[in-house]
């Protein structure tokens, strides 16, 4: 069996009397990118904070690498890398600056942390980048900074909260491809995103929806679990004039959402049958295809429910 990195019991934070994290378990093993998905406030950040030692769970408790994140913290933090959503550089320092203060933080001595800058500004690709002040750098290169900063002690485990939000998606897919590399390399990720297409690089994920977990294990798993309705991509030339016309037949169709310049039903009628009643409801259509569920179909059918 492989060895569980990270290990949530029943974990749990009340901020007053409001549960922001609830009663949640979950276990991510070495080397899994375990991805955490969620809307704003469903409760992801908290949880992160409280897997880095940063806050104390209300009850419940949680393990990373075999310490307790209430009994233990401190050895938790030794531990674990945190790139957190506001991640903290020093705009006025270079790449090179910043990465010397994290480890002077991480209490690595000097020769540590030039072999290391070497090594992470290599394997991040920050090697031009390297002496050049942080406010001059567009922000996709600023994450990867802040990553390099919570890769510089090595840690067995990565924590990263919405490491890509903002980010172009050339540099998203660079970045992404750095994870990777990392989980096969034996590093555990544990990440966080609401752009759900991102999904598709993690081993497993978690979606939370207020605070609680409402589905979790494998995407492809899921995708078929929650899937026994048909999905159909609908080709039209204006969108919203369509998705008008069919939202007030939703009752008889099915569920219909816009996806850019495409319309999405998802209805138990094979396609014959929806053309036919797409006709009938004078759709201006000129393709019909029918798709695989996309992380945000499912999302959306969930949280939904
Ligand atoms: N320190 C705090 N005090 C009170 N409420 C908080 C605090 N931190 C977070 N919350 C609330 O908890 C909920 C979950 O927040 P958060 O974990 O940041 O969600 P996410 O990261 O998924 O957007 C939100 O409703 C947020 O307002
Ligand atoms: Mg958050």
């Amino acid at each position: 069996m492989q060895d569980i990195v990270v290990y949530a019991e029943n974990l749990t934070k009340k901020f007053g009397n409001f549960v922001a994290v609830d009663n949640i378990c979950f276990e991510v093993k070495k080397g899994e990118i375990y991805g955490f998905l969620g809307a704003n406030g469903a409760g992801k950040t908290t949880t992160i904070r409280m897997l880095c030692g940063l806050i104390t769970p209300t009850s419940g408790d949680g393990f990373v690498c075999g310490f307790s994140i209430k009994e233990n913290p401190e050895e938790v933090k030794k531990r674990i890398g945190y790139m957190s959503q506001k991640f903290s550089l020093y705009n006025i320092l270079t790449v090179r600056e910043n990465l010397e203060f994290y480890g002077g933080i991480y209490g690595l001595d000097s020769g540590l942390i030039k072999k290391r800058i070497k090594e992470i500004s290599e394997k991040i690709d920050l090697k031009e980048e390297i002496d050049r002040l942080v406010e001059d750098l567009p922000g996709g290169i600023k994450q990867r900074v802040a990553l390099a900063c919570a890769l510089l002690h090595d840690p067995q485990v990565i924590f990263l909260d919405e490491p890509t939000a903002g980010v172009d998606p050339v540099l998203r897919k660079k970045f992404w491809d750095i994870i990777d590399e990392l989980s096969l390399q034996g590093k555990t990720v544990f990440v966080t995103t609401h752009y759900m297409d991102e999904v598709e690089h993690c081993h497993r994920i978690a979606l939370m929806d207020e605070g609680k977990i409402i589905k979790e294990g494998k995407i492809n798993k899921i995708k078929n679990q929650d899937f026994d309705k048909k999905i159909y991509e609908i080709t039209v030339s204006d969108p919203v004039t369509e998705y008008k016309k069919l939202i007030k037949e939703k009752e008889k169709i099915g569920d219909i959402s816009l996806h850019g310049s495409y319309i999405h039903i998802i209805t138990d009628f094979f396609k014959e049958k929806l053309k036919e009643l797409l006709s009938d409801n004078n759709v201006d259509f000129s393709e019909i295809k029918q798709i695989n569920p996309s992380m945000e179909d499912i999302f959306i059918k969930l949280v939904k429910k």
